[in-house]
Parts: structure tokens; sequence; C-alpha cells
């Protein structure tokens, strides 16, 4: 006697190999359209995030500060080159790059081209990783071990793009502290070298930013806890940073595996808190490396970070780590 499932039709059990032949034949198309769908579409699907963050001084104006992060580029990527360029129409107050701008020798001429109206603005900078050196192909399991073995391509043009980058007047702030004036804003600001490549060196930024500062902005490529605490303890009121890619493929109703650092899950991208008062924005980013051309539920995004007065400067009550009271829209 054979005991058969109403919800099953009958030829599942008559035919098993034909069914289960059907049924990776179906895992096969669904992973094909997966992989379809985040390496031509998602990888693609440019987006602004808008994002207000209540971290200068009480009376201060606000400011506007467009965050870039993580380009990759590559010099045939027109579709992202075309969207870069539409950015300067938003008249940020500031821009911050916060490194992985290639990912390629000849790249150098197309972020600066694709950036053009943006390097006319205020500007600040500092690289990553993928500044240094250019892309190899890795093993994907490899950003579920915190501790992986770095392994890197050939070097790249890093002083070219630093040079058209501070000749155009944006401020490199690697092991820097600068002060500037931005649309009525004074900012106190300094950042590290690629904590991801282990090249920080905090202490020689070290020590409290000006207390007349209406804004103290740490920068960093890696959002690394150890970076972060120090600039929490000098009194940073808010840090920027990339690096993540905000998990680039993400789970729904999950959201991001890995954060390639030591940050966790939680702020693996947009605003978080650090500490009893200090803000990080972390960017997921813009592109991908050529080795992994992939996102999903992960656009590539930029920022535009419209900094607000703090009511009150003193330690927030009531709210959990990791949670900003921060607010987004997603354009
Ligand atoms: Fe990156």
């Amino acid at each position: 006697m054979s005991i058969r499932h109403a919800a099953y039709p009958e030829w599942v059990f008559d035919n098993p190999r034909t069914a289960l032949r059907g049924a990776a034949t179906g895992l096969a198309g669904a992973a094909v359209l997966g992989v379809g769908y985040a390496s031509l579409i998602e990888r693609n699907a440019f987006t602004l995030r808008e994002v207000t963050m209540p971290v200068l001084e009480p009376g201060s104006s606000s400011l506007r500060v467009l965050h870039l992060s993580d380009l990759h580029m590559m010099p045939g990527q027109k579709l992202k080159q075309n969207w870069l360029r539409e950015l300067d129409r938003l008249e940020p107050d500031l821009v911050v790059n916060t490194g992985d701008n290639l990912s390629h020798l000849r790249a150098v001429p197309s972020v600066v081209q694709s950036m053009g109206g943006l390097l006319a603005r205020p500007g600040l900078f500092v690289f990553g990783s993928n500044d240094y050196f250019g892309p190899k192909p890795k093993n994907p399991f490899k950003y579920f071990k915190k501790e992986h073995k770095r392994t890197f391509g050939e070097p790249l043009p890093w002083q070219d793009l630093r040079a058209a980058f501070t000749e155009r007047g944006w401020l490199d702030v690697t092991h820097n502290r600068r002060e500037l004036e931005v649309a009525g804003v004074r900012i106190a600001t300094a950042g590290v070298d690629d904590p991801h490549l282990k090249r920080d060196r905090y202490d020689t930024i070290a020590g409290p930013p000006n207390p007349m500062a209406n804004l103290k902005l740490g920068i960093t490529h890696s959002p690394e806890p150890r970076v972060l605490d120090r600039f929490a303890e000098d009194g940073y009121d808010l840090v920027l940073a990339g690096h993540t890619h905000g998990g680039q493929l993400c789970l729904p109703f999950y959201g991001a595996l890995v954060t390639n650092c030591q940050l966790d899950r939680s702020r693996v991208k947009g605003p978080s808190r650090w500490g009893s008062r200090m803000q990080l924005h972390v960017s997921a980013g813009i592109g991908t490396s050529p080795y992994a051309p992939a996102r999903f539920c992960c656009r590539p995004e930029a920022t535009l970070l419209t900094l607000v007065p703090t009511a009150d400067k003193g330690p927030e009550q009531g709210v959990r780590p990791g949670v900003s009271r921060s607010s987004a829209v997603v354009r």
C-alpha cells in the first residue's frame, strides 16, 4: 500500500527522477536569475540616501555634507560616472570621501572627471586599501573570518589621485588635524590612514579637537572599533566611514552577513551611536570589487547628510547603543 499526499501531483510519485530534475532545474533557474539581478540590476541601481543627524553645537546653522565612499572605479563604468557627475546638482556645503576610489591602474582620470563639479566644493578625504592596491580575486568565504589573511594586488597610483584632489582644494586629513569654516560652521577635523591595512596611527592626531568648533569630525576608511573608541574618547561629535559596502550581499529580513571588519552587523551602514554621545555614519559605498560584481538587498549609495544642532550636548538618555536619533530617507 502506498500513501500519497493530496498536495503533490501524481507524477511526483510516478517519476521521482523527473521530479528531482525539475526541482534542480527550478533552483538553478532561480540562482541564475538572482545572480543576474544582483550583478546587472542592483549593482547599478545607484541611490541617494538622505539622513538628518543632530551633531552640531547648539545654535549652529545646519550643514549639508555629501558622503561618498568605495567608488571602486574602472575606466569603462559609464553608468556610475554619469550618476556621480549629477551629484553636484545637490549643491552640498562639504564633500567627504572615505576612500577606496580605484579598481584599476588607469582609473584616476575617470574618478576626477566624474567628480569634477564636486571637486570645486570644499572637500575632505582619506584613502582606503583600494586606493593603494589593485583588486585581486578572493575566496568569498574568507569574509566570514574576521581576521583573514589579506592579499593585495598591484600598487595603484594613489599619489596622482591625491594630487588631483589637493590641487582642487580638498584637504587630505590622513593623520592630519585641520580646521576650516564652511557655510558658517567651524569644523575641527582629523583622520587616520586605513585601519583595514593596519596603517592607522591615531597617536599622530590624538587629543581633544578645538572646543570652539561647531563640529568635531573624525574620518576613517574602515570603521574599526579601536579607532572609533579613540575618536569618542577625544570628544568628536561624528565619525564618517565606508569600507563595509553595507554587507554588499544581504538577506531580506536579516541584513548583512558580514562587515569585513570588527564592527558589529547592526552598524554596517547608516547612522548609529558610538559610546555615550558620538555619532557614526557608515556609507554602503558606490562600487564593488570587479571580482565580486554583485549587490543584493544593498543598493550602491551616496548619502546627503544634513547636520543640525543638538538640543543638548550631554549624554543621550533612553537610547540603546547602536541606535541613533537620526532620521533617514532613501530616494
Ligand atoms: Fe571598498
